[in-house]
């Protein structure tokens, strides 16, 4: 049976799309940008701040929730937008790339993928299932199918067989989300590594399956840049024109320029706040490590033009210092700066699509990251 869409093209420029996805707990604009808050809370900053930056939905984990403080009690607290008081619209990943990433003892089988919790050793199950069942307690409006993730490079026989495993394991997540309520959406996870003909059979699979919306997974995962976006343009062709289209774990600005012109309309990644905690920003001139001595004397701020007032206000000297010194402070601010010129990124993206413009703005935003700033 084929699910209700959430999810309204506005506008398409070549392959590039803007558009409007509508959930229970507002509506997010794309293509969308979603920071990533793993654990119900956005490292270094507000929800407040995310909010002024400008994103409109984030990310957070069945993985790291389950385990901590736990989804039935997050249930009871009255859900995750409820409890972490964020209170908009909230995407979760499934556990199955968190699990291949941190838990100890990991067994991947048919039924599911069992594992000890990196937080106190306890043995656990998680099954296409019981992945839904805890997306549905944590009330995240955008639940992903549980997925199986293979690092690049690895060996055919292993990313065909991990995708293989991901369709089964879509088929089961699409009926366990049978009975969910009508505003909660379902994705399915293309998998299929670098090998063109794996994409296209995950893709068609899914599609055939049917979700509310269609991740790329399984990139960004050591694989060069020119084979990502090979990949989507794989992809992309053979899932339905009219639903979302989410890249996972991707990526740098220039990375989602790309993927936005293959159309692309959402986005998560840890980058902007865990490079802001090693003192990394984004900028319109492209990335400014501020660890850097070229900047101890500088009396600039980072942007004199931009809306974000700590990238216009601070100086460079002072950001440097605070990096320097390893004060939380500056932690804090170049994470809310780089989120904000994300959000900034994302909405010029959308402007420029709407208008008919985003080829040009393309190559000007290559440009001015080209260029650099000094
Ligand atoms: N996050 C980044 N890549 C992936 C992926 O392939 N699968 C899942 N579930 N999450 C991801």
């Amino acid at each position: 049976m084929s699910l209700a869409n959430h999810f309204e093209l506005l506008g398409r420029d070549g392959d590039a799309r803007t558009g409007l996805l509508t959930t229970a707990h507002g509506t997010v604009r794309t293509p969308a940008f979603m920071p990533v808050g793993t654990q119900g809370a956005m490292k270094g900053l507000q929800w407040q701040d995310v909010r002024d930056a400008g994103a409109d939905i984030v990310l957070g984990n069945t993985y790291h929730l389950m385990l901590r403080p736990g989804a039935e009690r997050i249930h009871e607290l009255g859900g995750l937008q409820k409890f972490t008081r964020w209170g908009g619209p909230m995407l979760t990943d499934s556990g199955g790339f968190q699990v291949m990433s941190l838990a100890q003892l990991r067994k991947v089988k048919e039924q599911g993928v069992t594992f000890r919790s990196h937080i106190d050793g306890t043995a656990i199950e998680l099954t296409p299932e019981r992945a839904i069942e805890v997306q549905r307690l944590l009330g995240s409006d955008i639940a992903m199918q549980l997925d199986e993730c293979v690092r690049l490079p690895a060996e055919r026989g292993d990313i065909e067989r991990a995708m293989q495993l991901s369709l089964r394991w879509a088929e089961r997540s699409r009926r366990a989300f049978e009975g969910a309520p009508a505003a909660n959406m379902l994705f399915g996870i293309v998998q299929g590594g670098d090998i063109p003909e794996l994409r296209r059979t995950s893709a068609c699979g899914l599609t055939g399956i049917g979700f509310h919306g269609y991740a790329i997974g399984g990139l960004a995962v050591g694989e060069p840049q020119a084979t990502m976006l090979a990949m989507i343009e794989e992809a992309a062709p053979w899932l339905p024109m009219e639903r979302p289209r989410y890249l996972m774990g991707v990526g740098t600005p220039h990375d989602l320029l790309e993927a936005v012109a293959r159309g692309i309309d959402m986005f998560d990644c840890v980058m902007p706040t865990r490079n802001g905690r090693h003192g990394m920003a984004f900028t319109r001139f492209g990335q400014i490590n501020l660890r850097n001595a070229r900047h101890a004397d500088d009396p600039r701020p980072l942007d004199e033009e931009s809306s974000w007032p700590a990238a216009r206000d601070y100086s460079r000297a002072y950001l440097h210092h605070l990096v320097r010194s390893g004060e939380t402070l500056g932690a804090m601010l170049l994470s809310g700066i780089n989120i904000a010129y994300y959000q900034s990124l994302m909405q010029a993206m959308r402007s420029a699509i709407a208008g008919g413009v985003f080829q040009e703005f393309r190559e000007r935003t290559r440009e001015g990251w080209a260029r650099g700033d000094i």
